[in-house]
């Protein structure tokens, strides 16, 4: 056993994914709505209007949750429940839901960790210009204060952004998600520096409101994952991770692009080098800006690839073994990038880890006996958290996990077709049934670890 005291055994979810009452409440339209209408965007026409109707049973939910034993929650706030037309007035409702979530949660000791932005960025911002005007900086700043004032008094822990590379590289570059809108690679940098931007004038004005903040960040990542751990293997695995893999077109998923401004202060140089005719204006104090001090770092992590060596210092990408294991929605099963991906963020970035995002979608129905088996979930967090456990033994600090996700819902253009929850959901009459791996999940928090 080698996670801290106070890891923090968490779960997550999303606000547009989960609490649907998309038109209660003054909530203001989002980007979300407007995609999920537009015919072919989602499988089978479904969208987040209702979801698991989250918003009305939030009480019911996080019982649940106290029943797992799960000690920290990791969900989104919708900005235009609380903003609805992204800037302005403050929406006293729609703080109020939260600010009841928030007190639910404490009741039961379970530690809230408020991500802002979950990719529901309000439609008026979009017809703004959404992250393209640099004007986006201060919109999301005037809405991490508003969320800092209204519950920060309790929240401690907040995440800035789940997943840059996914709502814009998803959003304006592959259209598979809202917004949809094919934009240059010159734009999308440019998207980028507003979002890091946008991550660190936050960060501010956060700690400005809650003094004892802790503040982290949740890009994504595939891990390159070393074919042998010869030492040639681990470093082409590491260079991979973080370099570019001479692709002039990664411009969105890289990690180092993501991350490096924001931990180390500057842009990797081989992307700079890669992108040097697309880079957007980078002014003088916008490194300094972007570049804040943070408590940890927070990393989704689902799957990786093997990497090796080609023995003259360079990475080749290996083919996967034939039979390879998968999860229903088609990503390979690699539970050694929950032990690869942390070490090599630690030794780059030196904050402590939360894997804030981990799971699979497996194909549960309600079996004759009423209950969920899900075997396959079981399986693979065990070997996953075995793999981080690992890590964890080995000296890098991992201060938490959240399983993605507490319960199945809506999974963006897959619609509710993905079921990653440890609690099923019904979508016709809203009824929650743990699954098998939610009684394995409270199992192993009950000790500490020790069943890995
Ligand atoms: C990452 C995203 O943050 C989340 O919204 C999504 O549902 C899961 N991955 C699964 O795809």
């Amino acid at each position: 056993m080698a996670f801290q005291k106070d890891f923090l055994w968490g779960s997550a979810t999303s606000s547009y994914q989960i609490e649907g009452a998309a038109y209660e409440d003054g909530r203001g339209m989002t980007v979300w709505e407007d995609f999920c209408s537009r015919p072919g965007k989602i499988m089978e026409g479904h969208d987040g209007d209702v979801a698991c109707d989250h918003y009305h049973r939030y009480r019911e939910d996080i019982a649940l949750m106290a029943e797992m034993g799960i000690k920290a929650y990791r969900f989104s706030i919708a900005w235009s429940r609380i903003l609805p037309q992204g800037t302005g007035k403050i929406n006293e409702k729609g703080m109020a839901f939260y600010s009841n979530l928030v007190d639910e949660l404490l009741s039961y000791d379970i530690v809230p960790l408020v991500t802002l932005f979950h990719w529901d960025l309000p439609y008026t911002l979009y017809q703004k210009g959404g992250w393209q005007n640099p004007e986006s900086v201060g919109w999301f700043a005037e809405y991490a204060s508003a969320v800092a004032k209204g519950l920060g008094d309790r929240v401690k822990h907040f995440i800035t952004f789940n997943e840059p590379q996914c709502f814009i590289g998803l959003g304006h570059v592959t259209c598979e998600h809202a917004p949809g809108n094919k934009m240059s690679k010159r734009a999308v940098l440019e998207m980028a520096h507003n979002v890091l931007l946008a991550h660190g004038t936050a960060v501010q004005a956060i700690r400005s409101i809650v003094p004892d903040a802790k503040i982290g960040y949740a890009p994504t990542s595939t891990v390159p994952v070393p074919v042998s751990e010869s030492k040639e293997d681990i470093e082409a695995a590491r260079n991979a991770y973080f370099g570019f893999g001479a692709d002039a077109d990664n411009y969105v998923w890289s990690t180092s692009w993501w991350s490096d401004p924001v931990i180390l202060g500057h842009y990797p140089e081989e992307g700079l080098r890669l992108f040097e005719e697309s880079l957007p204006h980078i002014g003088q104090d916008d490194m300094k800006t972007i570049c804040q001090p943070l408590d940890f770092y927070g990393q989704n992590i689902y799957h990786g690839y093997p990497v090796g060596s080609d023995g003259k210092g360079g990475c080749i990408r290996e083919k996967r073994k034939a039979g390879y294991p998968r999860t229903a929605i088609g990503w390979a099963v690699v539970p050694e990038s929950l032990y690869w991906g942390p070490k090599f963020l630690y030794e780059r970035y030196h904050l402590p880890i939360i894997i804030t995002e981990n799971g699979l979608s497996c194909h549960d129905w309600v079996s004759a006996d009423q209950k969920v088996h899900d075997p396959a979930r079981i399986d693979f967090m065990y070997r996953y958290l075995w793999e981080l456990n690992r890590a964890s033994r080995e000296g890098v600090e991992v201060a938490g996990y959240c399983a993605w996700s507490f319960m199945d819902n809506f999974e963006w253009a897959k619609g509710y077709t993905e079921r990653f929850g440890m609690v099923y959901v019904d979508y016709q009459t809203q009824k929650r049934i743990p699954k098998d791996s939610a009684y394995w999940y409270r199992d192993l928090i009950r000790s500490g670890g020790a069943l890995l």
